[in-house]
């Protein structure tokens, strides 16, 4: 029969990756809660209404790259393509800020869906990793959610990260950008891409995103924001550079950085990182702080930063500088039984062995010795337990250091005690060499 494809810009996850993944999970929601965040769920579908309000009708996203669909009540849905607007949605839905302090701190991950050409670190499905917190009212919460993208990135071993950041500053200084844009590209925009056009009409900072090289040409002498922020908006801009500059967060002001969805105000950032290899998969991850996007879903008005991290885009530039070697950390031991006789002991040694914490595996398909230690090395044992006929009529078994390749006999009776002497040895011993 035909094989079936798995559909474009989808990918299967497994192996290394999957190590990966839950790896890079592990360390983001462990910072996530050193720094007060909580853990939170969203449905991976929403009214479409949500998304058009929240992530707003002049992104890319909402014009093109929606997972919309009725279902069988006649009503429109989407496909999450991010994360934000969800966990607003939730905060609302929920009234989550009558009864907790602010800021509310949430942490999410999921799977997030965009109809996008699928190239090298671009997907159709792809998993975010993010955070948000609402209800803010100073600059140190941008800057603490900042810090925080910061440290899971140098965490994860990504030592060199270059971060991007700019001000859209408060709806005035955007009104007056706008206006300023207008009349800059008004006697160019007939030159324009068709895209440009609309964005010309609907909102003009979006022109700045245009991956036309044409047009990139022309957006590269336009006005930039910075120079229509208000007073209020530059000393805030200003103060949280002041801010990561005392930390020692490495970051370059981008003027040329607007984001692509509609909800940002204040301060907007990227994450950026080439791997060795040299290999550009786009940000790593990205955020901003948002004025109005609780209100614009029909809650109170509360304002909010977060960030989300592309999962795939920092398994591959892991990957690609070998900082998951090691991860996985592999089995305490491979438990070996060859002739069946022995299948029995091994199994309840197994059983017994697992239920004292140890990691372990067997196999039960009488394989010889010589494909059994394989198995082991392939699994990364750190010992391989052997129950052969002989062992089981002595009630022995040999333990074998797969390393030093040292081996001894124990009776069944000491085999656990001993099980944990071998591991808090060689635990032990890879502290003292840390
Ligand atoms: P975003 O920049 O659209 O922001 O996406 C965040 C991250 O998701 C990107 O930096 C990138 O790593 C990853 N990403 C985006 N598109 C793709 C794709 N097609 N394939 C693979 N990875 C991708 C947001 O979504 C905002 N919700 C972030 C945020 C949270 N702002 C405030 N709070």
């Amino acid at each position: 029969m035909n094989q079936i494809n798995p559909p474009k810009g989808t990918h299967d996850i497994y192996d290394l990756e999957g190590v990966a993944n839950q790896y890079i999970e592990t360390i983001f929601s462990s910072l996530c809660g050193f720094y007060g965040f909580s853990y939170a769920q969203t449905p991976i579908f929403e009214h479409t209404e949500l998304f058009e309000r929240g992530v707003g009708d002049s992104s890319d996203i909402v014009r093109k790259e929606m997972y919309t669909f009725k279902d069988k009540g006649d009503r429109f849905i989407t496909l999450r393509p991010e994360g934000t607007a969800g966990i607003m949605r939730a905060i609302v839905s929920n009234k989550l800020y009558a009864n907790t302090d602010l800021p509310l701190k949430y942490f999410y991950s999921g799977e997030v869906f965009r109809y996008e050409r699928p190239q090298q670190g671009r997907f159709r499905e792809f998993h975010q990793l993010g955070v948000e917190e609402v209800g803010v009212n100073s600059i140190y919460n941008d800057i603490e959610v900042i810090l925080l993208g910061y440290s899971i990135l140098q965490t994860l071993g990504l030592k060199d990260v270059k971060l991007k950041i700019n001000s859209l500053g408060d709806k005035q200084s955007r009104d007056n950008y706008r206006a300023a844009l207008k009349d800059f590209f008004a006697d160019k925009i007939d030159d324009m891409c068709e895209d440009c056009h609309d964005r010309y009409n609907t909102n003009p900072l979006r022109i700045l995103d245009c991956k036309v090289e044409h047009d990139q040409e022309i957006v590269r002498h336009a006005p930039i924001m910075r120079n229509y922020l208000t007073e209020k908006a530059e000393t805030d801009f200003v103060e949280t550079l002041e801010v990561l500059n005392a930390f020692g967060i490495p970051y370059e002001v981008d003027n040329n950085l607007v984001r692509g969805l509609d909800y940002y105000s204040g301060v907007v950032f990227e994450f950026h990182y080439t791997s060795k290899t040299g290999q550009n998969y786009g940000a790593i991850g990205a955020g901003g702080h948002y004025d109005h996007l609780v209100e614009e879903i029909g809650g109170p008005a509360l304002e909010g930063i977060g960030f989300a991290f592309g999962l795939e885009r920092l398994y591959a530039v892991m990957r690609d500088d070998s900082l998951l070697e090691g991860i996985d950390e592999g089995l305490d031991f491979y438990v070996m039984s060859v002739g069946t006789k022995s299948f029995t002991d091994a199994f309840s040694l197994l059983t017994s062995l697992r239920a004292s914490g140890f990691k372990c595996e067997s196999s039960f398909d009488g394989k010889g010795f010589k494909q059994l230690f394989k198995r082991a090395n392939r699994k990364k044992a750190k010992f391989a337990i052997i129950i052969g006929d002989d062992e089981v009529d002595k009630e022995v078994v040999t333990i074998k250091n797969m390393l030093t390749e040292e081996q001894f006999m124990v009776p069944y009776a000491q085999v656990i005690d001993k099980a944990d002497e071998l591991i808090d040895e060689l635990e032990a011993h890879s502290h003292h060499h840390e």
